[in-house]
């Protein structure tokens, strides 16, 4: 059958580089990407939300709400971040020059610029959807889209979108931190013109230097989906075998040829509060039965949440640090 005989629309307009890209959400995510995205040399704009409130410093400059200044306040604050940042976000400090900031309320014509929009805002769908509806009227027609969700359905993201934004859409599910994290998963929908998936995965792979994976739009696509999973069973395992998170962390870590990190320090290091959002994600996603229950967070995760070790950020997760000294816990 005629692509034309079933009514969908048969030309692609589609823009042959990125020069410039606008990266919606400025936060840990989106600025490492605005930053990786520098390092390759490419132009972003990174926008975020108007703040409510003035600071008490903006208060005693007497700037208000209306002031450019408070308004791009958000994203300004963390470009300044990736200079700070350990590891190093970007290459060489004066890259951030390709990186300018803005807000989403005074910004939307510029939209018209990207060659490539970035969605890297809040983890939550009903947010990301009323996003793509604000912003489609204001794009390219030739401009890639996507979003860079963990785990939201990329399907259920675009739905009321029109046919012609629906072919440019994808996900682009980028690992943190992102210039360091080779891996990036792609997930096309149903919709998602393949001249699309081909380019992206080409301009990924020879501009940022991803090693690139073509996931299906399931919870949390493939590097999430096995990363919990394969921690959750281990944390099964080693308690039916009585071992510790030492014993664990030596057998899955140098033993095994593996960077010495291994199961639990990495999990200090992902953050446990991040790994609970993932796994209760797929949790809450999948359909009853055997496979759902895998990927119940056992209590003893949810205790360290909720006393606030979350692992490295918080100075306590499996493991604890006194001084120099990383210790493990009981
Ligand atoms: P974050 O909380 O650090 O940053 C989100 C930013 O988006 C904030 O600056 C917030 O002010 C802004 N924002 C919220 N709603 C907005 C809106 N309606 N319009 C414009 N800006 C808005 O979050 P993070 O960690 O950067 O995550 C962002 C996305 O990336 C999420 O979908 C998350 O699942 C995904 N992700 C996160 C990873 C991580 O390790 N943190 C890894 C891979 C994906």
């Amino acid at each position: 059958i005629m692509a034309s005989q079933i009514g969908q629309p048969t030309t692609l307009k589609l823009t042959k580089h990125i020069q410039f890209a606008v990266i919606i959400g400025s936060g840990v995510m989106g600025a490492g990407i605005a930053a990786h995205l520098a390092n390759a040399g490419i132009r972003t704009l990174m926008l975020d939300i108007v703040p409510k409130e003035l600071t008490a410093q903006e208060e005693k400059q007497g700037l208000t709400l209306s002031d450019p200044a408070v308004r791009n306040r958000i994203a300004r604050e963390n470009r300044q971040k990736l200079l700070k940042q350990n590891p190093a976000p970007l290459a060489s400090k004066s890259l951030i020059d390709l990186i300018e900031v803005g807000n989403l309320e005074d910004d939307l014509e510029r939209l018209k610029e990207a060659d490539w929009i970035v969605e890297v805002i809040v983890e939550r769908l009903d947010v990301k959807q009323q996003l793509f509806a604000t912003i489609e009227p204001f794009l390219r027609e030739d401009a890639i889209v996507s979003s860079n969700t963990s785990g939201i359905s990329i399907e259920a993201m675009r739905e009321g979108r029109s046919a012609s934004f629906n072919a440019r859409f994808l996900g682009t599910h980028f690992f943190n931190p992102p210039r360091y994290l080779k891996l990036l998963e792609l997930i096309p929908t149903t919709d998602t013109n393949p001249e699309v998936v081909r380019f992206m995965k080409q301009f990924a792979e020879e501009r940022l230097g991803k090693g690139v994976v073509i996931a299906k739009d399931t919870p949390n696509f493939i590097g999430n989906r096995i990363g919990t999973y394969g921690l959750l069973v281990t944390m099964e395992e080693m308690k039916k075998g009585g071992y510790t998170i030492g014993e664990v962390d030596s057998v899955t870590g140098p033993l095994l040829g593996r960077p010495s990190s291994a199961t639990f320090r990495t999990l200090d290091v992902v953050g446990i509060d991040t790994f609970v959002h993932v796994a209760n994600n797929v949790y809450d996603l999948l359909p009853e039965g055997p496979e759902k229950d895998t990927f119940e967070v056992p209590a003893e995760m949810k205790r360290l949440v909720a006393e606030g070790s979350l692992g490295a950020k918080s100075g306590q997760g499996f493991y604890k640090k006194v001084g120099k000294q990383i210790l493990e816990l009981d």
